[in-house]
């Protein structure tokens, strides 16, 4: 097998049907399915290279550092699965540079194994299809898999014990439909708790996390249907409720997980009153305090207008469906 260095990128997504739950933690199978929008203006790129030359260790550089030791080792025990499929044990150079404040909640780590997926498994020699990519990078984090494609993106949980059903797959490419999301960030600060360890506390103590399952097919349904009907309404409302599900779960967790601060329930009262207003906007939250509006291109302005002047917004942006990951060159050693 000829190793190379390859280059690629991947946009990050953000769920409007959330996962919170796993089946299987150590395969990172999800315990239900979910739905995303990739983005085309926050994503990660990402160059592997693999040589003996390197030593033994992975070198890893994270916009521009050294990562902390968990970062490390999650990527190291992910370049291993990449080794092991290509029949290699070279180590790697990784260079990955994000375009999202790294795990403040805004998803970085879909992006990032989506687009190390894709970059270590060409440099390791590999030629993988975009649903091996995808069952590659879940291992990686599971909201990952989804960003291997573009648009929005349905994630199966799968029923095979190998997770090899456990993969994303495309619905619709999302542009064209003039769809965007408005992200109102409301802290700069590292997410109190990520998500693995949340979502593991919320399975084992929360008294909700049976139903918050229970409701997950039915919202999915109703997702497909308002994509496929281009009706942002509807979207929007599935969105909204699968958030609001998502971290009541998690808040009835022991001890409580609560990623909400006063900032994110002011967004959430903006966007709330916009809608009194008659104009078209919903909310999303993830692990963490940013609140991020799904809205028409024609209400950005009026939607970021509110959102800056509400108290604890630090300021705004505003992202666009996206293409899935992708190559961006290689270089064959
Ligand atoms: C709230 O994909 O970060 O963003 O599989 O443990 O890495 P791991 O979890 P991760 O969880 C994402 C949680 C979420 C919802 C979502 O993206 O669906």
């Amino acid at each position: 097998m000829k190793l190379s260095s390859c280059t690629a990128v991947a946009g990050t997504n953000i769920a409007l049907v959330k996962y919170w739950g796993k089946r299987d933690p150590a395969l990172n199978l999800p315990a239900a399915g979910s739905l995303s929008l990739t983005l085309k203006e926050l994503g990660t790129r990402t160059t592997v290279r693999f040589g003996s030359h390197l030593g033994s260790e992975d070198r890893v550089r994270l916009n521009g550092r050294d990562p902390d030791d968990s970062t490390r080792t999650r990527i190291g025990t992910f370049l291993d699965l990449v080794r092991e499929r290509a029949g290699i044990t070279a180590h790697a150079e990784v260079v990955t540079e994000n375009s999202v404040p790294t795990a403040a909640g805004l998803a970085s780590s879909a992006s990032g194994f989506a687009a190390l997926a894709v970059a270590a498994s060409r440099a390791a020699g590999l030629a993988l299809l975009p649903t091996q990519l995808s069952a590659l990078a879940r291992r990686g984090s599971g909201s990952a898999a989804r960003s291997i494609f573009g648009g929005f993106v349905e994630m199966q949980p799968g029923v095979f014990s190998d997770g090899s059903d456990a993969v994303a797959e495309s619905i619709s490419e999302g542009d064209g439909w003039g769809i965007r999301l408005v992200v109102a960030v409301t802290s700069e600060a590292e997410k109190a708790i990520g998500s693995t360890e949340a979502m593991e506390r919320t399975a084992r103590t929360s008294p909700f996390y049976a139903s918050w399952l229970e409701s997950i097919p039915g919202d999915l349904q109703d997702a497909r249907a308002a994509i496929a009907e281009r009706d942002l309404h509807r979207l929007g409302a599935v969105a909204e409720r699968s958030a609001i599900r998502m971290h009541a779960s998690a808040m009835a967790a022991t001890p409580s997980i609560l990623y909400w601060t006063p900032a994110t329930l002011a967004a959430m009262n903006t966007v709330f009153a916009l809608r009194d207003r008659g104009l078209a906007a919903y909310f999303t939250i993830d692990a963490g305090p940013h609140v991020k509006v799904l809205c028409e291109q024609d209400s950005v302005s009026e939607v970021n207008t509110a959102l800056t002047a509400t108290p604890g917004v630090i300021r705004t942006f505003t992202t666009s469906p996206g293409r899935g990951a992708r190559i961006l060159h290689e270089t064959t050693a």
